[in-house]
């Protein structure tokens, strides 16, 4: 019993919506095989650019915690092997290890007949999270899992997927590196005053007006107008107004971190032309970077045909 699915990446908190916030994008994405088994153990294989980031033991990915919980909710024992053609960069900020969680949800739910809804797969697949960030985020295996713009709310679990329009493209800029997620959670306040909750209340809901209205002058500010997180993680970024200035120079309407960063992307109403920005970040000084240029995507995981990626 086997399963191929392609899991898109995400970006995650948009500016002001940390951790409520994320949307799903077309490229990049990894594409998951699952075989079913019983006996043995569980095995991981990456396969493609980034494979080499990426650990060999099942037991260390995101998506072991995921594979122990249906396990125990469904009372059976069954093994995993997974292999994974890896197009998302680890740690970029694009929600590589939330894509391949929400990929194993998605999965297993439909090789094990478990019949279980978005709510619970969205649970599981976060779980994942716990691996790489030390407190199970939902919003990147949301976006992954659902595709679109998703609302969630991590206290309740409940959230909203939200279809965007056609006309947006997403310039991803990948440059500089993080320590880990987990490390960029900790940098931040576990407190916030009431003038910050009103600014980021404010923005997060003017951001999705805007996204969907495509009111430009609202969507720049919504998305500028973090005043909690991306003050704090930007310092330690030192490509980030580079980055920031040359996405804005060639026409995007606003432009933030890519979930924790190192990443940055900015959100255009036209397709951005490559080769300009390129220019525009070299004449900068900035050398070492991956330039993406993609599209929001409203389909999440979905299944493909079966390949052996083994072969
Ligand atoms: N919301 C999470 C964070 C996303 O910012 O830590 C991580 O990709």
């Amino acid at each position: 019993m086997s399963i191929c699915v392609r899991s898109p990446a995400s970006i995650a908190n948009l500016g002001p919506g940390f951790d409520i916030l994320s949307m799903a994008i077309t490229e990049p994405y990894d594409v998951v095989c699952v075989k079913l088994t019983h006996g043995g153990d569980d095995s991981v294989r990456f396969i493609g650019e980034y494979s080499h980031y990426l650990p060999s033991n099942f037991r260390s990915t995101t998506m072991h915690p995921v594979v122990e919980e249906f396990r125990r909710i469904l009372g059976i024992n069954f093994n995993v092997h997974v292999t994974i053609w890896k197009g998302i960069k680890p740690a970029s900020g694009l929600g590589s290890s939330g894509a391949d969680a929400a990929a194993i949800a998605y999965a297993l739910n439909k090789l094990l007949n478990a019949g279980l809804n978005h709510k619970s797969l969205i649970r599981i697949a976060a779980l994942g999270e716990t691996a790489a960030a030390g407190v199970p985020h939902m919003d990147n295996v949301a976006a992954s899992l659902l595709g679109g713009l998703v609302i969630i709310n991590p206290v309740t679990g409940d959230f909203v997927k939200v279809d965007l329009p056609s006309n947006y493209w997403v310039s991803v800029v990948i440059a500089g590196s993080k320590p880990s997620t987990r490390e960029m959670r900790k940098l931040l306040p576990n407190a916030v005053g009431m003038n910050d909750l009103k600014n980021n209340s404010a923005y997060a809901s003017m951001l999705v007006y805007s996204l969907i209205t495509g009111n430009r002058e609202v969507l720049s500010r919504a998305l500028m107008g973090d005043s909690i997180v991306e003050p704090v993680r930007s310092r330690l970024y030192p490509h980030y107004n580079v980055v920031k200035e040359a996405l804005l120079k060639a026409g995007a309407i606003g432009v933030t971190l890519a979930g924790a960063g190192p990443s940055l992307f900015g959100i255009f109403d036209f397709e951005p032309d490559r080769e300009s920005i390129s220019g525009l970040l070299e004449a900068r000084g900035l050398r070492d970077y991956v330039l993406i240029i993609t599209r929001p995507s409203n389909v999440g995981v979905h299944e493909v045909p079966y390949e052996d990626l083994n072969t």
